[in-house]
């Protein structure tokens, strides 16, 4: 699939204010930095659609792009970026998870993790969360600019291993590099065929 247009639609904190529209919706997610907004100018390739920054904690806010004028990408804020307690760490901010809870129009949700890191327990405890919500995902591994061929095989092959303890099958993923272009077709041609079918 191409990227035609690209359209920012509303930023907001409240699902309920989230657009009234059927459009399908696919929605990026992830700890904050790992390169959720980034993704998303690569993809649609407009450089400064989403706001992206070197400091976590950017995005803050529920933000809609219209593509092609029929389905949303949605931009959320980073989990687990400790600007709360300690107690709280590990609950994820409230909107995160109303709005996947509520939204009707979510097709599929994409779970981003930095290539270079091992296996973190707030991705695998997010992932598991989704489950058990039955909310499909895909995970994108993100910044595999970094690594060598080799480092980014050992790396899936660690996350393969740790998800095999918990899932049936490894999920779906995806390698990415916003600042190489590089998975760009295979994700937009993923959720074209889904949109289609
Ligand atoms: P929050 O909005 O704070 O949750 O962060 P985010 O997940 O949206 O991350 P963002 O896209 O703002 O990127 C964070 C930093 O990582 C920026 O400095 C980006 O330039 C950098 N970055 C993002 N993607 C890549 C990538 O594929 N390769 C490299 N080398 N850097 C990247
Ligand atoms: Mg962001």
């Amino acid at each position: 699939m191409e990227i035609k247009t690209a359209e920012f639609v509303i930023s907001n904190s409240e699902v309920s204010k989230c657009p009234n529209t059927n459009l399908p919706e696919y929605a990026f997610i992830g700890r904050s930095n790992v390169g959720k907004s980034s993704l998303i100018n690569m993809l649609t390739g407009r450089k400064k659609l989403a706001k992206t920054s070197g400091k976590p904690g950017k995005t803050q806010l529920i933000n809609h792009f219209l593509i092609n004028k029929n389905w949303h990408l949605v931009d959320l804020p980073g989990y687990g970026y400790a600007r709360v307690s300690k107690s709280t760490k590990k609950t994820f901010q409230k909107f995160i998870t109303q709005y996947f809870e509520k939204r009707k129009q979510l097709v599929s949700a994409f779970v981003l993790v930095d290539i270079r890191h091992k296996p973190q327990p707030i991705d695998l405890e997010f992932m598991q969360w989704l489950g058990e919500n039955m909310i499909p995902f895909s995970i994108i591994f993100t910044k595999a600019d970094k690594l060598r061929p080799k480092a980014i095989e050992n790396h899936i092959n660690d996350y393969r291993t740790i998800m095999l303890e918990y899932w049936e099958e490894m999920p779906n993923y995806f390698i990415t590099s916003s600042t190489k272009d590089m998975g760009k077709d295979e994700l937009l041609n993923y959720i074209g065929d889904i949109n289609k079918s």
